[in-house]
């Protein structure tokens, strides 16, 4: 996306459809820098929701009233929505869950459990989130699999890939990566880490919760086994995720949770199984959720993901290059083609002592281990500060954080 494609969009205009910007907070224009945890939602999502509410709501697979009619084709349409959204092949390569932490559960619930065993690895990088780490030391407690861990460089957080194809070599049946790290900034060519890992027949799992909605996502191009989302880091609802598995993996994965809609048909003493994605969605679904993500998907795609992703790196190059005016601040993230955020650590002052004297002034903030403990315990920090961006903020507002990070800094001198 050329500079000139960026231009033509009025990003300041867009922010209009977010109710939740225009507000104080603490008697200071609320600059919203936590994007990361979770994302704004605009209008034409809070209006899909009450749409849903106010003319179709009823249970989805079940009736065969109008309603209920209704209300399937809106679960549904969201379904084929995600589909495209990731160019999956089909929308049944599409699982609704709870979110990206559900995603990856489902995933060591299934497939890891039922196929590894002692002797095999499972292999992570050293800049997981905890969703993408916890439930892979259950799956290796249960197994008796072992854990290895790609190398982080160092504050740039880009990953040491010069011994992948070794490390790939020793008993590796599983790989999950994040795509885009929480706290880094890094973005993971994740395609060639799943080329290399599909050579030898490993299984590939992405941990998208920080990409989806920030960039273009290809599932074909990355070539992965499954990849996961949540649908309010997008602007769309909480509550609702989603899976992505690739149609082969999926017709042989046992179900995840029993109950309703999973079901081709029950016996007291036994059950046969509905196809995927079904099989995967026991009981009644985040319905209202799925009408919302639908709707932040074309939201997102009306903007164009290309230019979302341009926006917002343009943004944290220039909160990284404003932070550097900080003595002896410490920023972390590659030198080159940042995501869009930036984690830092001011010399005198502790990461959550400044962000509560921010948010005195209006800003919201991250501070903290960001679910990355492990890669702060490496670091050697407790904590960091993190602003992160979407399109919806502006270089004023980082003008405006950084003349507040200033005079709280000043505060903390010596
Ligand atoms: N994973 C979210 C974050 O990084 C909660 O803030």
């Amino acid at each position: 996306m050329g500079s000139s494609v960026r231009t033509t969009i009025d990003w300041q205009k867009l922010r209009e459809d977010f109710p939740i910007l225009n507000q104080e907070i603490n008697g200071h224009p609320l600059i919203y820098f936590d994007n990361g945890a979770t994302a704004q939602k605009p209008r034409q999502v809070l209006q899909a929701i009450q749409r849903y509410y106010e003319h179709d709501n009823a249970n989805v697979h079940r009736g065969i009233h109008e309603l209920s009619n209704r209300a399937t084709g809106v679960y549904e349409s969201a379904r084929e929505r995600v589909a495209k959204f990731i160019n999956a092949r089909a929308a049944q390569e599409i699982i609704f869950t709870r979110g990206t932490t559900e995603s990856i559960n489902l995933v060591a619930a299934t497939w890891a459990l039922d196929h590894l065993k002692p002797g095999d690895t499972i292999l992570l990088t050293e800049l997981e989130h905890h969703s993408n780490l916890v439930p892979w030391q259950m799956v290796a407690q249960r197994t008796g699999a072992k854990l290895d861990y790609i190398p982080v460089t160092g504050d740039e957080g880009t990953l040491d890939l010069s011994r992948l194809d070794e490390q790939l070599a020793r008993g590796v049946k599983l790989l999950s990566v994040t795509h885009i790290s929480n706290s880094m900034a890094v973005v993971n060519p994740i395609a060639d880490i799943c080329a290399r890992a599909r050579k030898l027949g490993i299984v590939t799992v992405i941990d998208a919760a920080q990409s989806a909605g920030h960039l273009p996502l290809d599932v074909q191009a990355i070539d992965c086994d499954f990849l996961a989302f949540s649908s309010h880091k997008i602007c769309g609802p909480t509550g609702i995720g989603v899976l992505y598995g690739r149609r082969e993996m999926l017709e042989n994965l046992s179900p995840y949770q029993g109950g309703g809609e999973m079901i081709s048909k029950v016996e007291y003493f036994k059950t046969t199984y509905n196809v995927p994605p079904h099989r995967f969605e026991a009981g009644t679904p985040h319905i209202e959720g799925a009408a919302g993500l639908h709707a932040a998907l074309d939201y997102l795609d009306a903007i164009g993901r290309d230019a979302i992703f341009a926006h917002d790196q343009e943004l944290a190059e220039y909160c990284a290059e404003r932070l550097r005016e900080f003595p002896g601040i410490r920023i972390f993230g590659p030198k080159a083609g940042r995501a869009g955020l930036v984690s830092f650590v001011l010399p005198n002052a502790h990461a959550l002592d400044v962000a509560t004297m921010v948010d005195q002034r209006g800003v919201a903030l991250r501070a903290g281990h960001h679910c990355n403990q492990p890669l702060m315990a490496k670091l050697g920090v407790p904590a960091t500060l993190r602003a992160s961006f979407y399109f919806y903020n502006t270089k004023n507002e980082v003008d405006r954080f950084i003349e507040i990070l200033k005079k709280v800094n000043k505060l903390f001198a010596n």
